[in-house]
């Protein structure tokens, strides 16, 4: 059965397929947003947002920071996970359970059953800050998959192949919107085109990303 006819009475704006195992549930996370914002400003008075070094130097223009038991960090030694925030010396803040919830929730819409993520990226971009095409590669588990939510400002998400140099589809993200890939997608190369300006009534002239993972 495709994807599409499971969800037509789910009250979702609708699923946009990505892959046989890759697509967009629109308007997944809408119901919740409130609360995940208000979440996401207590995580960051813990662990502040920051822009990260990758290992060959370059600054990155989204800024970050995570919740959960393992965060996603990166210096001129390399990509890791790691349990303490590099910047505070202490743990990362505990993932909230509504990020729990919506994260499970939106892995079995899209048909992957029993989702517990250990890891929350949070990426904040700014007009004009982008995020290049990478693999999510650096998870122990790479048979859990990455469930992706978008809030605030519209963004032009890529969505590639297996190889850097496959073509990508230009696919519009926008507040409330939950990308979910994995088991053959789950290696498919991704990235954001730069962020146009285009103010949201909630979050101004950002746009807040959630990465779900399971990391270790
Ligand atoms: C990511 O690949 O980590 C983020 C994707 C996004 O911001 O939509
Ligand atoms: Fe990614």
């Amino acid at each position: 059965m495709s994807t599409r006819g499971l969800f037509d009475d789910m009250g979702l704006d609708g699923v946009h397929e990505l892959g046989p195992r890759a697509c967009v549930l629109r308007g997944f996370a809408r119901p919740v947003a409130g609360d995940l914002l208000k979440a996401i400003n207590e995580v960051a008075r813990i662990s502040a947002f920051r822009h990260l070094v990758t290992p060959g130097g370059y600054t990155m223009s989204v800024a970050m920071t995570n919740c959960g038991a393992l965060g996603w960090t990166s210096d001129r030694r390399g990509y890791r996970y790691s349990a303490i925030d590099p910047y505070t010396g202490s743990p990362w803040p505990a993932m909230p359970d509504s990020f729990k919830r919506l994260a499970h929730d939106a892995a079995a819409a899209a048909g992957f059953e029993a989702f517990e993520p250990d890891a929350c990226l949070i990426n904040r971009y700014a007009p004009g800050a982008k995020l290049s095409l990478h693999q999510d590669k650096d998870e122990r588990d790479l048979g859990a998959p990455i469930v992706s939510v978008s809030l605030g400002m519209p963004a032009v998400f890529l969505f590639g192949g297996l190889r850097r140099d496959d073509p990508t589809a230009k696919v519009p993200l926008f507040h409330g919107d939950v990308a979910v890939w994995g088991a053959e997608d789950r290696l498919r190369y991704h990235g954001v085109m730069p962020l146009k300006d285009d103010p949201h009534p909630d979050l101004g002239s950002y746009r807040i990303n959630l990465t779900f993972r399971k990391a270790g």
